[in-house]
């Protein structure tokens, strides 16, 4: 890189930090924007919070600049504090039954797959998990593996875009064109895609789709958005009932309490919250385009992939996938066997790296991340702890 671009971050610099994957990191220029959002907010908190006095407006403005990244209409996203609040309101709304199937892979987060064990407890639907080949070579392999599963039970399709533990990008694209095709619901998990990898959610056509800003798009902790297809909006319920709420919101064309979609007013009103984080989201599009981020996560992807083989020459073990469906900036790397929580320890207190090591079914990982405040000499320097650590 020809710039320094560390600098432009508050992650502290005696720690080599390469688990962006996890919470993000906010650059220094978006973080005072949100820091401003949240002074305005405590010098008046009364004006700022009314709907009739800019609040609508400001909402509305963060809501048609992250449209615009995911290429769909405004009127379709809805700003929510987490990824997993946005799959809660999803999986609690579903009209689910005894005996319909909630159909999703191996390869899930675990807070969303207790979000559905829960959901499946409550309503008496069964959780069905396909198994995903490994390593995954194509998309048919993909796709059929999980067909393999969908029966006439199947209400739900529920699937990583970008996977957590194993970090790969499924090619979701043909089951949720099969899910549509069979009126089965199609619940997504994009916790990783945005500012990660290209979105378009219109041409995509999921039924419902929750990502998280505050991950690769680098914006502040707490803004994430959930996305409703216009004709499933109507069946979300909010999972905190507050001002937004109307008796009508349900019949057909209702307006919200404050003016916008009932989908809108009931999901964004939830009593007394800071907006300062969603407010944000604008200025952290901006920094990725005034700093060319696409250049600087293209740089950061082959920073990740490389380092990923270079470890793999000395493990010997096999890459999770072909590089075609692993996650640009985030790779999972396999290790030979040990204690994952001992070698997370020695890696933070011998070397100074933060990284999550883990076992996942009978596999032991480290899981990089690559992020524009990261160098090559970070990398060597992860490649020469694991080697030391490992007796690579
Ligand atoms: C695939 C996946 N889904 C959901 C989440 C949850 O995100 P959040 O904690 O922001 O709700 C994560 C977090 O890392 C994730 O990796």
């Amino acid at each position: 890189m020809s710039e320094n671009l560390a600098r432009h971050f508050l992650i502290r610099d005696d720690v080599v930090f390469l688990n962006h994957g996890s919470f993000g990191a906010c650059p220094r220029a978006v973080f005072e924007t949100y820091q401003n959002w949240q002074l305005e907010l405590e010098r008046q908190p009364v004006a700022f919070l009314d709907p009739a006095r800019g609040y609508n407006e400001r909402m509305r403005a963060g809501r048609a600049a992250l449209a615009r990244e995911l290429r769909t209409d405004p009127d379709n996203v809805v700003g929510v504090t987490n990824a997993t609040a946005g799959l809660n309101i999803v999986a609690r709304s579903l009209d689910l039954r005894p005996g319909d199937e909630i159909l999703t892979t191996d390869h899930e987060y675990s807070a969303i797959e207790k979000t559905w064990a829960y959901v499946a407890r409550r309503t008496g639907a069964r959780v069905v998990t396909a198994r995903v080949p490994m390593p995954l070579a194509t998309e048919a392999q993909f796709a059929e593996a999980v067909m393999a599963d969908l029966t006439d039970r199947t209400r739900v399709l529920f699937l990583s875009h970008i996977t957590s533990p194993t970090a790969l990008v499924f090619p979701i694209e043909r089951l949720v064109a099969e899910a549509r095709r069979r009126g089965i619901f199609s619940v997504i998990d994009g916790a990783h895609t945005p500012g990660h990898i290209p979105l378009d959610l219109d041409a995509l056509g999921p039924d419902f789709y929750a990502g998280n800003c505050h991950k690769w798009l680098m914006a502040p902790k707490g803004s994430a958005f959930l996305y409703a297809r216009p004709e499933m909006q109507v069946l979300l319920d909010p999972l905190v009932i507050s001002h937004g709420w109307t008796a009508e919101s349900k019949s057909p064309g209702a307006k919200g309490a404050f003016g916008n979609s009932p989908f809108i007013d009931e999901l964004e009103v939830q009593g007394t919250r800071d907006p300062a984080a969603w407010l944000s989201v604008p200025a952290a599009i901006a920094f990725r385009k005034e700093h060319n981020w696409d250049a600087v996560a293209a740089y950061c992807s082959s920073l990740a992939q490389e380092t990923a083989q270079r470890l793999a020459a000395k493990t010997g073990l096999p890459a999770l996938s072909t590089p075609q469906f692993c996650a640009p900036q985030m790779v999972a790397m396999p290790i030979p066997a040990c204690d994952p929580l001992e070698l997370q320890r020695n890696l933070m207190a011998r070397y100074n790296i933060e990284i999550p090591v883990y076992r996942w079914q009978d596999r032991t990982i480290v899981r990089l991340s690559a992020q524009g405040y990261n160098s090559r000499v970070q990398m060597d320097c992860l490649i020469e702890a694991l080697s030391a650590l490992l007796t690579l």
